[in-house]
């Protein structure tokens, strides 16, 4: 089993676009046995609430919905998971405070897969949701490839 959280600051927008993503993918290669696929905010500031609207829209726009409820990572959900994939430079930063610098090798940025390594496009400020998924996408079969390259 390989358990994967995707991680941003809110876990309203980017994060839970990339879970439901990955989740349709791995669905559609037929290997969604082999996977656990959660997410989860680097903050607090969102908890309990459901995905952002308008990322839900965007999602539905692309045949795909889910439902979802804000959580804030813990170092438990750190430890347990074996691969920690952050959305940009300040969730990585964020989220190794919080483990004191450990278990970097287990903790990358999405699009850090890519031929173009990047943050993904935050949505929050920009309001551009199509770029957000086309980054998502994008990181998602990139790390994909990777796992069947690696351990798949
Ligand atoms: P997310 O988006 O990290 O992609 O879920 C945001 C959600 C909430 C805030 C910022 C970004 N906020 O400042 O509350």
């Amino acid at each position: 089993m390989i358990n994967v959280a995707f991680v941003c600051l809110g876990n309203i927008c980017r994060s839970p676009m990339a879970e439901i993503i990955f989740r349709d993918m791995v669905e559609k290669e037929g290997l969604a046995s082999g996977f656990v696929i959660t997410s989860f905010g680097t903050s607090d500031y969102e908890e309990g609430n459901p995905i952002y609207p308008p990322a839900q829209k965007c999602l539905a726009a692309h045949g795909l919905n889910g439902k979802h409820t804000a959580r804030c990572l813990s170092l438990p959900d750190v430890i347990n998971n074996d691969y920690i994939l952050v959305m940009d430079s300040e969730n990585l930063f964020d989220v190794l405070r919080l483990t004191g610098g450990k278990f970097g090798e287990k903790i990358f940025k999405l699009c850090s897969f890519t031929t173009s390594p990047r943050d993904v496009a935050d949505p929050w400020y920009t309001r551009d949701f199509e770029r957000t998924y086309f980054d998502v996408v994008d990181g998602c079969k990139s790390f994909l490839n990777y796992l069947k390259k690696t351990i798949l």
